[in-house]
């Protein structure tokens, strides 16, 4: 392996293309939010669903201990992620709004994780749209700077 390669591989472990954005930022704050957040956003947000189709409403809601860990899991997951965002690494150079969100995100993450504790579904349901409204408001202040277009998921996607 080529020095070129291994460091490749230390920095990615994949594949990665070159891809710059028009806009110079931080390198990873795209893998981190396609990588890691929205996924775990998403095992949130399709936790609690109220689904109205032809044969009626169907509520989507943890129903095993199982469920509702990986529930509480994936809010402390954006927690961490929320939290690392507030780390140098991704704050350099952004301003002080980008830490009022990224602090918001971690705080309605904690409060996400013990809906799921409490296991209150009603509860998730609220949080998992206030999680939302948190990415969308750091979203509309800084994709544009990065040239990006909004995610298409939420808790209302299907
Ligand atoms: C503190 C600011 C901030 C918060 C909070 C935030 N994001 Fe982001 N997000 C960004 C930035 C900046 C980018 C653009 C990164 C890039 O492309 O270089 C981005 C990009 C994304 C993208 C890729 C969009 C695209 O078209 O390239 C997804 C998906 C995403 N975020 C999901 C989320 C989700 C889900 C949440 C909430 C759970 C969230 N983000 C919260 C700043 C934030």
């Amino acid at each position: 392996m080529t020095a070129l390669a291994m460091g490749a591989a230390l920095v990615g472990g994949c594949d990665r293309k070159a891809d710059p954005s028009p806009v110079a930022e931080p390198a990873d704050t795209h893998e981190l939010m396609v990588g890691k957040i929205e996924p775990a956003a998403k095992v949130y947000w399709n936790a609690v669903k109220y689904i109205s189709d032809e044969n009626g409403l169907h509520e989507i809601m943890p129903r095993t201990d199982a469920d509702w860990v990986q529930t509480r899991e994936a809010a402390e997951s954006v927690g961490r992620y929320a939290d690392l965002m507030l780390t140098p690494a991704y704050a350099q150079y952004r301003g002080q709004d980008w830490h009022d969100f990224a602090k918001g995100l971690s705080d309605v993450a904690a409060r996400a994780a013990e809906a799921a504790e409490s296991r209150k579904a009603d509860k998730v349901l609220e949080l998992g749209g206030m999680m939302y409204n948190v990415c969308s408001a750091c979203h509309e202040v800084y994709l544009p700077l990065a040239g990006s277009q909004p995610p298409t998921a939420g808790p209302d996607a299907p």
